[in-house]
């Protein structure tokens, strides 16, 4: 049985869509069936990492009722297989599509969380997929926390930022634990000599100590080369030896056992 796993945060530009694709990717050269979602319809990304692939349809069709699920799949496998398979599903990154998503009432979001949940029995039940990653957009409205119900595990991304702290810890005590979902935080961007100097190093404890009822599954260091690899091309595949690849390696054996 496969797993559903929901990339959420509670700021944007924490790393979703880094993590979620690079973890997609490690997964597929192990062997597994990835499924990879962009569920993050007001800045969608994943269109830009497979912008040679096109669809019949997009997510957003999906959850509107339009069509079926396997309409919107596309198998990337032929350049991201790497000995498995990655399909992913794309958000719509028109202009009137992140206009429409956003003005979607609570009646809707219901709708489409039903939508959601049915991808357990057809992605991972009847298409034997290993893994479904639901990247997401941050923050606390509807269709992140549809994502995040329908999923197995929530990983929740954050920087050291203060605020982004702050608004993970709220988001753990009312969201996360309301739901008692299976959920892990993702410490990313730490600043190279974060752990070097004491100060720094007591700082990162009484974070860690302040969200100690979540447990901290991976703390990601800054790298230069993934910044200047701008997104552009999924980081772990043009770079297998690079120390942020065994990182998300590292991360994907914790996540398989969590
Ligand atoms: N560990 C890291 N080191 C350096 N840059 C990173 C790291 N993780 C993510 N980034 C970069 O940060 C930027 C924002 O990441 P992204 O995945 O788009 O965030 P989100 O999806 O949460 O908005 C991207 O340019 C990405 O390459
Ligand atoms: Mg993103």
């Amino acid at each position: 049985m496969g797993k559903i796993i929901a990339v959420h945060s509670y700021k944007g530009g924490t790393g979703k869509t880094a993590l979620s694709v690079n973890l997609a990717a490690i997964y597929a050269r192990r062997g597994k069936k990835v499924c990879l979602m962009d569920l993050d319809f007001r800045a969608p990304s994943l269109h830009v990492l497979f912008k040679d692939y096109k669809a019949e349809y997009w997510l957003n069709d999906y959850l509107n009722g339009v069509c079926e699920i396997d309409k919107v799949l596309i198998d990337a496998s032929r350049d991201h297989g790497n000995g498995g398979k990655l399909i992913v599903a794309l958000a719509n990154p028109s202009t009137e599509a992140i206009r429409d998503m956003t003005a979607k009432d609570r009646k809707w979001e219901m709708k489409a969380l039903g939508r959601l949940l049915s991808l357990r029995s057809s992605i991972l039940n009847d298409d034997d997929f290993d893994y479904l990653l639901f990247d997401t957009s941050p923050g606390l409205q509807y269709s992140s926390i549809n994502a995040i119900v329908s999923a197995d595990v929530a990983l929740v991304v954050t920087s050291l930022d203060a605020s982004d702290i702050n608004g993970s810890q709220r988001m753990t005590s009312e969201l996360y634990e309301l739901f008692e979902k299976k959920t892990g935080i993702l410490v990313n961007k730490v600043v190279a000599d974060y752990l070097s100097s004491k100060e720094e190093q007591k700082k990162f404890n009484k974070y860690i100590k302040s969200i100690h009822t979540l447990p901290i599954l991976a703390t990601i260091p800054c790298y230069c080369e993934v910044l200047r690899a701008a997104g552009d091309s999924i980081f772990s595949e043009e770079k297998p030896d690079h120390p942020f690849t065994k990182n998300i390696d590292k991360l994907a054996t914790t996540v398989e056992k969590f």
